[in-house]
């Protein structure tokens, strides 16, 4: 149940369905533009309540902030929203 594949964060996720995204310290080389493009794509790839987890220096950027619930703010833990 678990795929392991080279994958640049720049380019189109490959596949959806993902119920875990670790993200940690890999935001912070990005402008919040870049950040918010990137969020928006792994929101897309993301199941419904699916999680995403930050570097504790990271957050949310742009349209994304709207897109996700905060499940643990200090370890920067958010939630895919439903609809
Ligand atoms: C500061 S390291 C953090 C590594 C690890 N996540 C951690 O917290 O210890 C930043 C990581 O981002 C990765 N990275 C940078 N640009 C990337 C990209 N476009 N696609 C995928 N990974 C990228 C680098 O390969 C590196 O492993």
């Amino acid at each position: 149940m678990v795929y392991f594949r080279l994958h640049s964060i720049l380019d189109p996720v490959p596949f959806g369905r993902i119920d875990l995204v670790v993200f940690r310290n890999v935001l912070i080389y990005m402008t919040e533009q870049l950040q918010e493009r990137v969020l928006l794509a792994v929101h897309g790839a993301l199941n419904v309540g699916g999680f995403l987890v930050l570097g504790k220096v990271e957050g949310l950027a742009g349209l994304a902030r709207g897109l996700f619930d905060a499940v643990n703010i200090p370890e920067r833990v958010y939630r895919k929203r439903g609809r």
